[in-house]
């Protein structure tokens, strides 16, 4: 079992297969030359399988596969079959593009819980925000993996005067259909041009949902990162993300692996250990990944408090070369 210094066991794993995307959001992706992993610099299929067997046999029951944009791997199909052959729940982080080319695939290999990033529900805004014009694609995607009964979660960046007047319509969303809406905090990033005043905040979302609507606060299961609500009457749910104004380090169990096979005890760490150096080395990884867990700091990888954000000063990666 891999548990760190504060006793959190870590028992999920976010597998990042590509740092590449079809879309350029402009909260992810840094708009200057972002390059973007070579082919060979990135774990291969039978490498994935191998190091995410050790995580298995380490504890590891949840597994979600994240990019960059996973669906647009040529061989993420062979990447989900091996996967789903182990002992694991199974899940993805996609923009929701190409989900009607592998309805089939994620059917076979179980993967029936998804989320779906689409931060507004105006095709001209997706246009900004996303800098491509998929939008249509999208909403006929999550209309149709819905009605297929999939989980569905649709993930949405709320950013204060680029899409905070969209709150109600995405509440809109679950009324009808079993559609789960988390709205989420906007995170300081390398070069994301995060600003303090750019975060639309818990307190926030709930007054604006407030006015309109009467919920009810569902219960917390353990490790969760959201904070769920029910509207009576809806048939999906909606959730925030807070993780800048109230975040939930305390019982984190999540691990990442980014898309290059470099192993990131937290979303915020500074560190990370090569595993896949390692790996193609022929050396014992599994000590690599307990050091790294002992290494985890107790709260947003120790590069800031919440109220005390100096983006300025913290260290780390892309949001699109960590993998959501
Ligand atoms: N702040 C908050 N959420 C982000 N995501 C990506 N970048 C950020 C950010 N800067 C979210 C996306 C997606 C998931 C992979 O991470 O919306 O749903
Ligand atoms: Fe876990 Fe780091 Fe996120 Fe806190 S900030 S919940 S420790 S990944």
């Amino acid at each position: 079992m891999l548990v760190d210094t504060f006793q959190r066991h870590h028992d999920y794993l976010r597998i990042s297969i590509t740092d590449n995307c079809n879309l350029r959001c402009l909260y992810c992706m840094p708009d200057d030359h972002y390059n973007f992993t070579a082919p060979d610099k990135l774990m291969q299929v039978n490498e994935i399988t191998e190091i995410a067997k050790i995580f298995v046999k380490n504890g590891v029951k949840k597994i979600r596969i994240t990019g960059g944009e996973p669906l647009i791997r040529k061989d993420v199909d062979k990447i989900l079959l091996n996967l789903a052959d182990l002992p694991v729940k199974l899940t993805m982080t996609t923009n929701g593009i190409r989900l009607n080319d592998y309805i089939d695939l994620m059917k076979q290999t179980k993967l029936l819980s998804l989320n779906i990033s689409l931060d507004t529900l105006c095709a001209d805004k997706y246009k900004l925000i996303a800098k491509r014009d998929y939008f249509d694609r999208v909403m006929q995607n999550i209309k149709l993996f819905v009605d297929n009964n999939f989980h569905i979660k649709v993930n949405m960046v709320v950013m204060k005067n680029v899409n905070d007047d969209e709150i109600l319509d995405f509440i809109e969303l679950t009324k009808d259909r079993p559609i789960h809406v988390r709205f989420i905090e906007f995170m300081p990033f390398d070069r994301n041009d995060w600003q303090h005043d750019k975060v639309f905040t818990l307190d926030q979302i709930l007054n604006v949902i407030n006015e309109s609507y009467e919920f009810t606060s569902l219960s917390r299961e353990p490790h969760d990162t959201v904070k769920k609500f029910k509207i009576k009457d809806h048939f999906g749910t909606f959730a925030v993300i807070s993780t800048m104004t109230s975040p939930f380090c305390s019982d984190c169990n999540r691990m990442r692996l980014t898309a290059d096979g470099k192993m990131k005890n937290c979303l915020f760490s500074k560190t990370e250990t090569d595993l896949l150096s390692a790996f193609r080395m022929g050396l014992d990884i599994e000590s690599l990944i307990y050091k790294n867990v002992l290494s985890k700091e107790k709260e947003l990888g120790g590069q800031f408090e919440v109220g005390n954000v100096d983006d300025s000063s913290i260290v780390n990666r892309s949001m699109i070369s960590i993998g959501g």
